[in-house]
């Protein structure tokens, strides 16, 4: 079948395709023409998993207990070691037995969530820039999303008072997601308590996409929906041991918060997959349960990197302040360009994966992302690359 004849469903007509995904395609080209492309575009830790978790999956994945299909809701020790987790973090209490759903990653439960509250007309809410599964996700359920600007001007918080009567009355979700991709910001309590409000007020389901809150600095704790007053009642928070424990690959993540939802969600899963690898489930209790040391090292060493990029881009005119959280910088492109030029032209010039801001949706427009993922050594190669970009 040639690609004119696929009978392709409308919606996907109506999905952008998926930016990495672009990008990827165009680095792979460099590198095939022999160019050493360094890739600063997409979040993944470069540090490698703790070893005591490789130990824990090791050792789970030769037991045949392991090998058959897992629970669709995930192992009970699983969602008692998440709802201890986020006692002893957050002070939040969750019942391990209704109020949290493992997950394929933190984005498996953020592209399928739609599929359990959207009809087609309904509304759903979602920053822009953003992570770009909260307004597919949508899409795919045959939902309306509708963006709300982040920008330095509103402190890269969306302005709910402005979203007009007739879209909260349609709008079924809220997405925010603090600490912030791609924008490296984060939220006060106020503004949680905010969205609290808002969403008891307009009975629309608060989904707070939270994978980045043990990824900070100099000692700031962010903030979880769920240890908010309301915070349960009204939403759900996404969370994953990608980023906390370097485990991008392993796929598992969880979301917690009101048991209805929850409830909800745990029906479709039963129908979308088949559950999460038992052994990667014993090695997520074994991240959980092994406190806060290999997160600590790892924000230490994003930590240094995120000085030495804030040091260069400075020096460049390129004004960043290191961030209080996540691996991102988020920085303004040089004049005369838009984000895809300059990105293009970092590429084309020094071999440097950077994102355009745009990719993340129209109010990224003007800045670009780089992540403080990579290697010291190849970051570090990267930044004497960028001192001599001629812009
Ligand atoms: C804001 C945000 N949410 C969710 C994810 C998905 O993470 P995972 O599915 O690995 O948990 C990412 C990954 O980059 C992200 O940046």
């Amino acid at each position: 079948m040639s690609e004119k004849t696929v009978p392709t469903a409308r919606r996907m007509s109506l999905i952008p395709p998926y930016l990495f995904a672009e990008i990827d395609r165009k680095v792979r080209a460099k590198k095939a023409a022999g160019i050493d492309v360094i890739s600063l575009g997409i979040g993944d830790p470069d540090l490698p998993t703790p070893p005591r978790i490789v130990s824990a999956l090791q050792e789970a994945a030769a037991d045949p207990a392991n090998h058959q299909y897992p629970s669709y809701f995930g192992l009970a020790e699983l969602r008692s070691a998440i709802a201890d987790w986020y006692s002893g973090r957050f002070g939040a209490s969750l019942d391990p037995e209704t109020e949290i759903l493992p997950t394929l990653g933190s984005k498996d439960g953020i592209s399928h969530t739609p599929f359990a509250f959207v009809d087609p007309g309904d509304v759903v809410l979602a920053p822009d820039p953003g992570y770009t599964p909260y307004a597919t996700g949508a899409i795919m359920a045959d939902g309306e999303p509708y963006m709300l600007p982040l920008t330095a001007a509103n402190g890269w918080l969306p302005d709910l008072a402005a979203i007009p009567a007739d879209v909260r009355r349609r709008a079924k979700l809220l997405w925010l997601n603090y600490p912030n991709n791609p924008t490296a910001t984060v939220a006060p309590d106020e503004f949680f308590k905010q969205a609290i409000e808002f969403c008891e007020a307009n009975g629309i389901i608060l989904c707070h996409d939270a994978p980045y809150t043990e990824i900070a600095f100099g000692g700031y704790r962010p903030h979880s929906l769920l240890q908010f007053p309301g915070g349960k009642e009204v939403g759900l928070e996404f969370h994953s041991a990608s980023k906390t424990y370097n485990m991008t690959g392993w796929r598992i993540g969880w979301i917690a918060g009101n048991a209805s939802l929850i409830k909800t969600l745990g029906q479709l899963k039963t129908n979308v997959d088949s559950g999460i690898f038992q052994a990667v489930q014993w090695a997520a209790i074994e991240a959980l349960r092994g406190g806060e040391g290999d997160t600590r090292a790892a924000n230490e060493v994003y930590y240094q990197r995120h000085l030495r990029v804030a040091s260069v881009f400075n020096g460049l005119g390129w004004n960043v302040t290191p961030p209080k959280a996540t691996f991102y910088v988020w920085a303004p492109v040089p004049k005369g360009y838009d984000s895809i030029s300059f990105a293009s032209h970092v590429l084309d010039q020094v071999g440097v994966n950077i994102t355009p801001g745009v990719g993340f949706g129209r109010h990224g427009e003007g800045y670009f992302r780089l992540s403080v993922t990579a290697p010291d050594r190849r970051l570090d190669e990267a930044l004497e690359r960028l001192k001599g970009l001629e812009v």
